[in-house]
């Protein structure tokens, strides 16, 4: 019983990982998720398609681990963040597709919230701002939506829920209606300060409180899987959304240690203690992992919507490379872009901008520019936008970065990540062990279980694999930067 099986379920696709008690991956198995997009804008899942295909990983991992249920000694669950399911307590049926994440149909909704007075009210509260990508107004969408689901609602016959809460709902045959701190702090409806449901903003978006789930710690007995779904009950013992559990996973407990990861989009989020600190710089104030018995703890956190995306872009839109990895060859080409600033703002910009109107543009373009020059702007573009989140975050915190840790798919690119350490001017450094999220998943649940003796001794089992030390004269750095954010305002 010293496996644990961490399930990853993300936006695009849903894994299942086997880590060992050293933290080592044992197998790893993944279904892609079929993405639904019925509107401009509107972006869905299929609850039971998320379901299935999650279930298949876990059947498919153990397979190829050789192991068992009985030889798992937990799960720990981490999923795309804000996603809102409801769905029928009596047969689990859902009523309608997932919102993701990345659905802007409640652009309305949150303008009218905000121009009613409601913004400082969610913002001092839950920490996060009036957009769209948030679940709170999601759900409000659904109930005004679905005949009869605001009175269905009021007399307890429904659940609403993040994906976490979905899937132990699905795990546990029913019996569980549960989601960790860090998922309910995505919400706009929990409060990150008094650690509860806040009656007020439940008010404010007329949502049910029996809609609810229980919030529970992201390291604990959270129960046990239903013996029918695995052929013997695994025990649950962790849960964080997929950010908070990469931040866990890089081993970033303490204030002033900060992660970013370059997936399709990118996440960075720094640890701040105890500290809920406010951002007056556009970034987001949210919960980091809660240990049991442990004080609450608070993160800063910016997001840039296109990350490694811009890479699919120039792959599948504009076609000039066959396969994500060339963009490293393609780019070092040429030793810089040449005055061509590529301003990746397909679905409007994130943190610090928060514009959803503004849109992508290929700025600087001389007849000497050259297919390399655009992908060396590209991938500048990603370490564009991640520093100034990182700025941002140096700003409101008023700590300074010792290093930053990164994962995801796109650190895997040296030139990227070089890129990065020059613009910041601190050590980016990239751990053994990639698979971050999982990892930070698996983690939680190990501690719940008493795999290990505590947080300090999971510390000594996070390492290194190579740091990019900064090379670039802070002078150069920022007048970078500063053309870059010139060349962002040709977009606003
Ligand atoms: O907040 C959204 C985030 O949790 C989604 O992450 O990795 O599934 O794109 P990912």
């Amino acid at each position: 019983m010293s496996f644990l099986l961490a399930l990853d379920q993300g936006t695009t696709s849903s894994r299942a990982i086997v880590f060992d008690a050293r933290c080592h991956i044992v197998a790893v198995a993944q279904r892609e998720l079929p993405q639904i997009y019925p509107q401009p804008g509107w972006v869905e899942h299929d609850p039971m398609e998320i379901w299935s295909g999650q279930l298949a990983t876990v059947y498919e991992v153990l397979a190829k681990a050789g192991l068992a249920a009985q030889d798992i000694a937990a799960i720990g669950i981490t999923n795309q963040r804000e996603t809102t399911v409801l769905w029928e307590r009596s047969t689990g049926r859902p009523l309608c597709n997932a919102i993701v994440w990345q659905d802007r149909r409640t652009a309305a909704l949150c303008t009218q919230l905000r121009e009613a007075g409601h913004e400082a009210a969610f913002r001092e509260r839950t920490g996060l701002i009036l957009d769209p990508y948030f679940s709170g107004t999601k759900l409000r969408w659904l109930l005004d939506s679905i005949p009869g689901a605001q009175a269905r609602a009021e007399a307890g016959e429904l659940a609403f829920g993040t994906v976490d809460s979905w899937l132990v709902w699905q795990l546990t045959g029913g019996r569980l209606h549960v989601s960790d701190v860090t998922n309910a702090s995505r919400t706009l409806l929990y409060n990150i300060h008094t650690s509860a449901w806040d009656e007020e903003l439940l008010t404010r978006l007329r949502i049910p409180r029996a809609l609810l789930p229980e919030v529970c710690n992201s390291s604990e007995l959270i129960g046990e899987t239903d013996a029918a779904v695995f052929g013997a009950p695994i025990r649950i013992a962790g849960i964080a959304g997929d950010q908070q559990a990469a931040l866990f996973g890089q081993s970033c407990v303490a204030s002033g240690m900060a992660k970013n990861t370059y997936g399709t989009g990118c996440f960075a989020l720094s640890h701040t203690g105890g500290v809920a600190c406010s951002s007056n710089n556009g970034l987001i104030t949210t919960r980091a992992a809660q240990l049991q018995g442990a004080d609450a703890s608070y993160a800063l956190e910016g997001s840039v919507f296109v990350g490694g995306a811009v890479v699919q872009w120039l792959r599948d839109g504009l076609g000039v490379i066959r396969s994500a990895a060339e963009i490293e060859a393609l780019a070092s080409l040429v030793p810089d872009a040449a005055g061509v600033s590529f301003i990746p703002a397909f679905a409007g910009l994130g943190a610090p901008y928060w514009n959803p109107e503004a849109r992508a543009a290929i700025v600087g373009l001389t007849r000497g520019s050259s297919v390399a020059h655009i992908a060396r702007a590209a991938l500048e573009a990603i370490a564009f936008q991640s520093a100034e989140l990182i700025e941002a975050m140096q700003a409101d915190s008023a700590q300074l970065l010792g290093e930053l840790r990164v994962d995801g798919g796109a650190s895997a690119n040296n030139l990227l990540m070089q890129m990065q350490a020059d613009l910041l001017g601190v050590p980016v450094v990239r751990p053994v062990v990639q698979e971050t999220t999982a990892l930070g998943a698996a983690c939680l649940a190990g501690l719940a279980v008493g795999l290990w003796r505590g947080a300090d001794e999971l510390a000594t089992l996070w390492q290194r694999e190579r740091v990019f030390e900064p090379l670039m004269s802070r002078d150069e750095a920022q007048r970078r930067l500063g053309d870059w954010r010139a060349a962002v305002q040709r977009v606003m």
